[in-house]
């Protein structure tokens, strides 16, 4: 199994990808807009066979008063779940958005019942969430609105920020987020690889992701469709046709 950065050849397979594993779809053109705009942030898990088998799909949110980095969508075909590659994506996008922005924190969206995308974010990643963001879905199912702060962790694995000393700043309300994270599981600290393509011998077995408690199929089935998007700051050309959904305006 290989984790290596997203090329712009590899979008139209992220988006197969993405069919296969959520409701929350989007045109082609949206991918190309994430790897046109942030080509170092999108990273894709492929077999043997240069199969896209997992990606994640992020950017940056520079509207805000702190630019930080966003996962627009993550995801990992059904077969090969529970090896970890999720885990490494999040940690190569995030280990790029600090290498490459300076980002002191990483921000996304979950719906509610996606147990298993909550476990692997606030278990094992260290998201906290932030506020719950009702009807956020077009199904009208709600979201965690979630953020994990990246500097402490950067310090930990001696991640260099191209700006430590905006990097390291100590706020109130940051080193309180701080606080929080030196509690957080040993997991969410794992060394990620570096930025460069890397080789992963994922050397443990397939494991049927059996208990599957999320319920994205049942949600696709109820034409569940995400806001995502439309929070871009893009012309309305730039947004996928599946978004259909009013939302909560960013903050
Ligand atoms: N139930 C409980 N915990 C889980 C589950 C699950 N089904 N899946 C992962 N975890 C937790 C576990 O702690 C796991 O460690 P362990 O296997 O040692 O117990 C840890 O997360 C790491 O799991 P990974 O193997 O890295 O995760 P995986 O590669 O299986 O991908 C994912 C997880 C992306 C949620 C996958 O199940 C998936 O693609 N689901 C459908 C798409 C989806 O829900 N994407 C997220 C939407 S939110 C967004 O895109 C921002």
């Amino acid at each position: 199994m290989n984790i290596r950065c997203a090329q712009v050849a590899d979008l139209m397979n992220m988006q197969h990808c993405n069919l296969l594993c959520l409701p929350e779809n989007y045109q082609l053109k949206y991918y190309m807009y994430h790897g046109l705009s942030w080509p170092q942030l999108s990273y894709i898990a492929e077999d043997d066979k240069q199969r896209i088998v997992g990606y994640v799909l992020a950017k940056m949110e520079e509207d805000d008063d702190e630019p930080h980095g966003h996962i627009t969508s993550l995801a990992v075909q059904r077969e090969y779940r529970r090896l970890g590659l999720a885990q490494k994506l999040m940690n190569q996008t995030a280990r790029a958005m600090v290498e490459i922005y300076n980002c002191r924190y990483v921000s996304l969206h979950v719906r509610v019942s996606n147990r298993a995308a909550y476990h692997l974010y606030s278990v094992v990643l260290g998201f906290k969430t932030t506020e719950t963001e009702p009807k956020y879905y077009a199904d009208g199912e709600d979201a965690y609105a979630m953020r994990r702060d990246l500097v402490d962790w950067a310090r930990q694995l001696d991640i260099k920020p191209p700006h430590p000393v905006k990097f390291f700043q100590v706020d109130r309300r940051h080193r309180r987020q701080g606080k929080e994270n030196q509690s957080a599981p040993a997991a969410a600290i794992e060394a990620a690889p570096s930025v460069q393509a890397v080789t992963d011998d994922v050397s443990r077995m397939q494991v049927t992701d059996a208990a599957d408690t999320d319920q994205h199929k049942d949600s696709a089935a109820a034409g569940g469709k995400t806001a995502e998007a439309s929070k871009e700051n893009t012309t309305a050309s730039d947004q996928p046709s599946a978004t259909k959904k009013k939302h909560k305006k960013r903050k």
